[in-house]
């Protein structure tokens, strides 16, 4: 049996403004999916969401890179299962996740000789193939981890600090707020334009900043970019409750993360500070992940038993 796990991710800036080429910061964090696999008769996938054979309801992404496999290598059957510490549809990059382990697990499973950027290549197309359209971010950056500028592909030095999650467990279709995004730009272009113009501004800005280690100047931007996730209408009460409760007990930063509507929101913040943060984002209705930054993206976490 061969496991592999893929992090999750978080924004720091430039969600959205990255859609129409603005730069964004993006990172890797140590919250995991792994995937199991070994080779069996028949295709069998277990998850949470059930047991089942190659099926495009329920296990869509894990039926694809199934699909993919076999075009590439004689792959007959498997048995595949999943755990996963993402929730899913928050934002934090679950299908990404689950997609990239599923490639690099049957990558050794079956010695395809997928180099790291054949697995973020592949796993880009067949969130393509679910989704409908999808960029690139979310698989790159959990084949890679890291804390990388997009779409540059820089990577930057890792956050020292404490990286807090805040999620309101209120789905948000990433597909649906693109679209918001798209009909309000079209409708007053001279003023949608620059705010995310001033976003990806923020994340050029950020890169000398989180070279720098200066966390302070970081938040400060990233309320500003909150503040600008609200102008182009991807807030909700939920979140604004969740970003003012981490805000008011004394985060360095609060802002969504993700295509907002609902999903998170990412807080970074001073070691002493984080159990306050999380049980201020709990009274306010909120589900609290304390999580760091990770250079590591997809790994192998064990081969025949051996670790
Ligand atoms: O909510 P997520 O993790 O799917 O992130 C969406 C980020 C957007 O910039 C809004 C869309 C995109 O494809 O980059």
């Amino acid at each position: 049996m061969i496991t592999c796990s893929a992090p999750g991710k978080v924004y720091l800036f430039g969600e959205h403004a990255v859609v129409y080429g603005e730069s964004a910061i993006c990172c890797a964090v140590e919250l995991r999916t792994k995937v199991h696999v070994e080779k069996n008769d028949d295709v069998i996938i277990e998850s949470i969401l059930g047991t089942t054979g190659p099926d495009l309801k329920v296990h869509p992404y894990v039926t694809h890179v199934i699909e993919m496999m076999k075009s590439l290598t004689d792959l007959r059957g498997v048995r595949i299962r999943i755990e996963s510490e993402l929730p899913v549809g928050s934002g934090l990059g679950s299908s990404a996740a689950v997609t990239v382990a599923s490639i690099q697990a049957l990558n050794h499973l079956l010695s395809c000789g997928l180099s790291p950027e054949d697995v973020a290549k592949t796993a880009h197309e067949i969130e393509i193939r679910v989704q409908g359209n999808a960029s690139p971010t979310d698989t790159y950056v959990s084949t890679m981890g890291g804390v990388v500028m997009i779409p540059q592909r820089k990577r930057l030095p890792l956050l020292k600090c404490p990286i807090i999650i805040g999620n309101t467990n209120k789905f948000s279709s990433t597909k649906e707020l693109v679209g918001n995004v798209a009909k309000l730009r079209s409708e007053f272009p001279s003023v949608i334009d620059p705010i995310l113009s001033n976003i990806g501004q923020m994340s050029i800005l950020a890169e000398e900043l989180v070279s720098k280690n200066d966390y302070v100047t970081i938040g400060k931007l990233m309320n500003v970019n909150q503040g600008l996730l609200d102008a182009i209408g991807v807030g909700s009460a939920e979140l604004s409750d969740l970003v003012y409760a981490a805000r008011n007990s004394g985060a360095i930063s609060a802002k969504i993360t993700g295509a907002g509507g609902g999903g998170c929101i990412v807080v970074i913040a001073e070691d002493k500070d984080t159990m306050r943060i999380v049980k201020a984002i709990e009274d306010a209705g909120g589900e609290a992940i304390i999580t760091k930054n990770t250079e590591e993206g997809v790994r192998l976490e064990s081969f025949n038993g051996r670790r």
